[in-house]
């Protein structure tokens, strides 16, 4: 793995200031999926980037079946460790994912993954996401960050999600540990992904959904973005 963001969600990092700040972020993310996804019995779903998923066990209750995927080799053997034996639960390895069939899924969510990828990598994954849904499913794009945010806004929503919390001291000198972190010179010299809606809704268009862009963002961020694509249903193929 070259020097990427990859490279740096797979060692150890402190973006999460604790353990409170991490059972908060998860407990969180696990409330908006459940929250965004049509209420169907026995729905398919994959969290496509899902980071340690802490809360997929709630996640998984609320649905048909939960398939989790992330990049990171140490995510994944974390995620296999943690969710061993959990029968409405798959994680799968990198073969795994390449052999999820097409239709196999109801909904794919991308949650505050894209910024991560190298913009080339967008649309083929989009594209992948489209044959994973089943017709009708749905792709939850969440957290993407448009061409108006600012580091500001990352730090008053990280300090106001602390403040509420009660992790406002550790939050603190978690933004000091980050300021001199790998984060801070990977955000420097790779920076992030950043889309306006009108690209994110041709990409998305591009790869055969219907797009709208939700309401609010998903998640801690109010000026990010999220978009929800249907796939088109069988009626309408
Ligand atoms: C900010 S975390 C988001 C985790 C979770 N989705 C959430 O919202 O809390 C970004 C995650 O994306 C994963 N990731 C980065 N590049 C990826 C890729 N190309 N494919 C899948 N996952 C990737 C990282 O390993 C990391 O766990």
């Amino acid at each position: 793995m070259a020097d990427s963001w990859l490279r740096f969600w797979d060692r150890p990092h402190r973006i999460y200031v604790n353990d409170r700040h991490l059972r908060v972020h998860y407990r969180r993310v696990a409330d908006e999926i459940l929250g965004i996804l049509p209420p169907r019995p026995g729905l398919r779903v994959l969290d496509y980037g899902c980071g340690e998923a802490l809360e997929a066990g709630q996640v998984a209750a609320g649905v048909g079946h939960l398939t989790l995927y992330d990049a990171a080799p140490s995510v994944q053997a974390r995620l296999r460790e943690r969710f061993a034996g959990e029968t409405g639960i798959t994680v799968l390895d990198d073969a795994g994912l390449a052999a999820l069939g097409d239709g196999a899924v109801d909904a794919v969510i991308i949650f505050s993954v894209v910024q991560y990828l190298p913009r080339a990598a967008l649309p083929p994954l989009l594209a992948r996401a489209r044959r994973w849904l089943a017709p009708g499913g749905l792709l939850v794009v969440a957290d993407v960050i448009p061409p108006e945010a600012r580091m500001l806004d990352d730090i008053r929503s990280l300090l106001g999600t602390a403040a509420r919390h009660g992790f406002l001291l550790p939050a603190l000198a978690g933004l000091a540990a980050t300021f001199f972190s790998d984060y801070r010179r990977l955000r420097h010299d790779l920076g992030f992904a950043i889309y306006g809606e009108a690209e994110m809704t041709a990409l998305l268009q591009a790869a055969g959904f219907s797009v709208s862009r939700a309401p609010r963002n998903l998640g801690f961020h109010p000026v990010r973005r999220t978009y929800l694509a249907s796939a088109p249903s069988l009626a309408s193929t």
